[in-house]
């Protein structure tokens, strides 16, 4: 972070004003290492390789941690060269390309692929993510002066209240322990008039749904991999995914249910969805095996209920709807029009 990035932050204990103490390490006008103490209730947080640190670094989103630090630039358009999570950020956030002069919160930013999307627009942006992930997003984007990324929880944020133009929350909510808290907490961040997206997976509770839960693998070998060590998940998800790739392949050519069976089968396939080169495809599928199976807390969502939670947070020109991961979601807070 650097200083001027102060006035972005609050003490996520009681929304006091933060200061830097005497005596921080500083690199290119950036703060390598330090404090951070609340004005208020004298809290203290420490500043570690550039990234203040609002939590312990082990909780339950250590195997997302892990994850994102193995795949640092997998999902990457600048990595990929396919502008996948561009096409994503702007259709599911429909905002303008410009946004110099606005203020940006994204919540769960993971390796920061959105992060890099989100800062072209030219918005200061603020990322946030409870896991050392933070790690991968500052590698790639912690240099940009437009970019503050900082380890927090989505249930107390390290910013201010009444604050953002925009907050997008993406891949994250189903990943909390109460979805809906955590959801809830995220419209107070916004400017009166400020926008908000987010993504949910989605539940299908009507008859088909039903049916579908009997061909969801995931579900049923979850309760065990779940609790496994992310590490030795991940060499058990490497080697299984290199293994059945050849195999995938020929999988995915069967008519109309090639794909739906390779996910069956645990192998998250890409090919015809997005055109990445072949390495890239294995990369997404080791990567979205591991990250279908891990996650100590997975909790998809019917469309009425996330109506329900923008209904309850009183925000306006709500449009919920299927789409990217599952449900989609974006409303605004009632007050005056603030950017685009
Ligand atoms: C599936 S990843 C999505 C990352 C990124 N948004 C993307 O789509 O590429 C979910 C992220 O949510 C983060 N997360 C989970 N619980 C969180 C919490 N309580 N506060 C903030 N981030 C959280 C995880 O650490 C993880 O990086």
């Amino acid at each position: 972070m650097r200083p001027e990035h102060l006035e972005l932050l609050a003490c996520p204990e009681c929304r006091g004003d933060l200061q830097l103490s005497p005596g921080a390490a500083m690199v290119e006008g950036r703060i390598e290492r330090g404090e951070l103490a609340c004005v208020r209730c004298a809290r203290r947080y420490p500043i570690q390789r550039f990234i203040p640190r609002f939590v312990p670094s082990e909780n339950y989103a250590a195997g997302f941690g892990f994850e994102w630090l193995q795949h640092a630039r997998t999902q990457y358009d600048s990595y990929t060269g396919v502008p996948v999570s561009e096409k994503r950020f702007f259709e599911e956030t429909r905002w303008p390309r410009d946004l110099r002069g606005e203020r940006m919160l994204e919540v769960g930013c993971g390796s920061g692929r959105f992060t890099e999307q989100a800062a072209r627009t030219g918005a200061m942006v603020v990322s946030i993510d409870y896991s050392v992930a933070v790690e991968a997003c500052h590698a790639s984007n912690g240099r940009l002066p437009n970019v503050l990324v900082a380890q927090g929880d989505i249930y107390r944020l390290p910013v201010r209240f009444d604050f953002f133009d925009k907050l997008y929350c993406f891949g994250v909510l189903q990943h909390t322990p109460q979805p809906e808290q955590a959801f809830m907490a995220l419209p107070r961040h916004l400017k009166p008039g400020g926008r908000l997206a987010v993504d949910v997976y989605k539940r299908n509770d009507s008859l088909r749904g039903h049916i579908g839960k009997l061909f969801g693998t995931k579900y049923f070998v979850r309760p065990l991999t779940r609790r496994m060590a992310p590490e030795r998940l991940y060499r058990w998800v490497n080697a299984y995914v290199r293994g059945m790739w050849p195999v995938a392949r020929v999988i995915h050519r069967i008519p109309r249910l090639g794909r739906w069976l390779n996910w069956r089968l645990l192998i998250a396939d890409y090919r015809g969805v997005y055109p990445l080169k072949e390495e890239h495809l294995l990369e997404w599928a080791i990567l979205d095996t591991f990250d279908m199976l891990s996650p100590r807390y997975d909790y998809p969502q019917t469309l009425e209920t996330v109506r329900q939670w923008f209904a309850r947070a009183g925000l306006e020109e709500v449009e919920v709807h299927y789409g990217y991961n599952g449900i989609e979601g974006r409303g605004r807070r009632p007050g005056p029009s603030v950017g685009g």
